[in-house]
This record gives structure tokens, C-alpha cells and sequence, in this order.
């Protein structure tokens, strides 16, 4: 065995074999010990990552998605790329139509630009009641989150007790990823990947609500621009200290 310091590449790639084999041992134990367990892929690049890994392990997690109604085109082509690529039909869940109607009708149509506290109505109508919608009866569900993609999210643990969400368990298991790693495992693995990401795009939402960002710009820059780090959380992730 040679005694050269390994390059960048290479220890980019040892710590990224590290991490797969890591989070395939916890989404493995999930799908044995806490089924019925599902997994909320927003198609964001840490989402392709799991989804490859459940798909490659051929785990019994079921994928879906929250189509809020507003999402960018990139994100429907790549919801149907999955299907041809992978053979894997992702479950949508929308938006309750009378509740749309009812905040469009007396709020406005973009009023989510108007304060936090509209956009958050905005993303409860069609982010998180969907979501209870889907994670009814379950037992665990999954996120892409990472603990450094945002101030809100610093110190996530890669297993908690959702109390907001009726007390079911929680998993992040890419939590300790950094973006490099999911980027590398995206190139090694050539898994498919939005559209956007590939035009400054890092964190991907509703296309309203998402904006490309500047050399330099944290990667949650671009979602909510106009609103406080601090408040950029849409409520499916609600953490309680
Ligand atoms: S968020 O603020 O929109 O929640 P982000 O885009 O960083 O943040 O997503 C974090 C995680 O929330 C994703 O990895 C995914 O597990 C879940 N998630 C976000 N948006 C959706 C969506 N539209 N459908 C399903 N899951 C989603
Ligand atoms: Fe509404 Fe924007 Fe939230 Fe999407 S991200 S649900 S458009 S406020």
C-alpha cells in the first residue's frame, strides 16, 4: 500500500463512500423498524441522493411528493425523468382545492410577498396540510435536510420525535453531509438531477418563491429572498426547543 497523501478527490470520495454506507444502514433500519415509513422528496439534490440509495437498496419506503401547485416546470420534468430512469412512480399529494380558492380569493393570488406571515399561510395551504395528509398512519418519515444548509437548521439531528406532526419519528439522514458530498454522489452515481441546479439555483422551492443566487451567496439565499434567514422555514420543519 502506498504511503502518497491522498488527494482532494480521493478523500472527497473515501468520505462519501463513508457517508452512503452510513445513511444505507440507517434508511435499512427505518424500513425494518419503523414501517410504514415514507420519504418526502422535494426533488432537491439531496432528495436524488436518497431516492437513489432507497431505489438501489430496493428498501420499502415510499416516495412522495408535495406538488403545491406552483412548482417550476424543472421540477415536474424531473418528476417524470425519475419515473423513466428509475421505474418509480413518485406519490403526489396536492393542495385541498377549496382552501386554495378560499386564500387566493381573500388574500391574493402572489399575497405570500406581502409578510411572513402570509407566506406562511401560502406554504401551510400547500405544503403542510398536504403533508399531515401523508404522513397519516405512518410510523417514521425521511428528509434530505443537512445541518449546514441554514442557520434553522444548525446542530439537526439525524433522528428526533416529530411532536408537530403527531409524534411519529423523524429521520434526516443526510444530515452531516456537506454540499460537496451530495454533489459527488450525484456525478458518481449518475443519479438524475433538476434542471435548475445547473442555473444558480442551490435549494429549489415554488418557482415564485426561488430565485438563482450570486457567487458567494449562502444556498438558501435564493428561497424567500425577500424575508429574514431566520424565518425561512415553511413549517413542514418545525422544531421545538
Ligand atoms: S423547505 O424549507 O422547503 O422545507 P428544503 O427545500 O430545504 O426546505 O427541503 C428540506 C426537506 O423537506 C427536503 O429534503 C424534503 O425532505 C422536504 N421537502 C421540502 N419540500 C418538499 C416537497 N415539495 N415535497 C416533499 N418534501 C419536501
Ligand atoms: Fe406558497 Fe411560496 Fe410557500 Fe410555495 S413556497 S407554498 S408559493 S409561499
Amino acid at each position: 500500500m502506498s504511503n502518497l497523501p491522498l488527494t482532494d478527490e480521493q478523500s472527497l470520495q473515501a468520505a462519501v463512500a463513508r457517508r452512503s454506507a452510513a445513511a444505507r444502514e440507517l434508511l435499512r433500519a427505518i424500513a425494518t423498524d419503523f414501517s410504514p415509513a415514507v420519504f418526502a422528496s422535494s426533488l432537491g439534490a439531496e432528495d436524488m441522493v436518497l431516492t437513489d440509495l432507497i431505489v438501489r437498496e430496493g428498501l420499502p419506503i415510499g416516495i412522495f411528493s408535495l406538488d403545491t401547485g406552483r412548482l417550476p416546470a424543472e421540477t415536474h420534468d424531473l418528476i417524470a425523468t425519475v419515473r423513466r430512469h428509475y421505474g418509480l412512480t413518485l406519490r403526489l399529494y396536492y393542495p385541498r382545492h377549496d382552501l386554495v380558492e378560499a386564500w387566493t380569493s381573500e388574500n391574493g393570488i402572489n399575497a405570500f410577498y406581502e409578510s411572513v406571515e402570509l407566506r406562511k399561510g401560502c406554504c401551510h395551504v400547500r405544503k403542510v396540510e398536504p403533508l399531515q395528509r401523508a404522513l397519516a398512519g405512518q410510523r417514521a418519515w425521511i428528509t434530505g435536510m443537512r445541518a449546514q444548509q441554514a442557520s434553522t437548521r444548525d446542530g439537526l439531528p439525524l433522528r428526533s420525535v416529530d411532536t408537530a406532526n403527531g409524534g411519529l419519528e423523524k429521520f434526516n439522514p443526510l444530515a452531516e453531509w456537506s454540499e460537496g458530498e451530495v454533489w459527488a454522489y450525484i456525478r458518481q452515481h449518475g443519479v438524475p438531477y433538476n434542471a435548475l441546479h445547473d442555473r444558480f439555483y442551490p435549494s429549489i422551492g415554488c418557482a415564485p418563491c426561488t430565485r438563482a443566487v450570486a457567487a458567494g451567496e449562502d444556498v438558501r439565499a435564493g428561497r424567500w429572498w425577500w424575508e429574514n434567514p431566520e424565518s425561512k422555514e415553511c413549517g413542514l420543519h418545525v422544531r421545538r426547543v
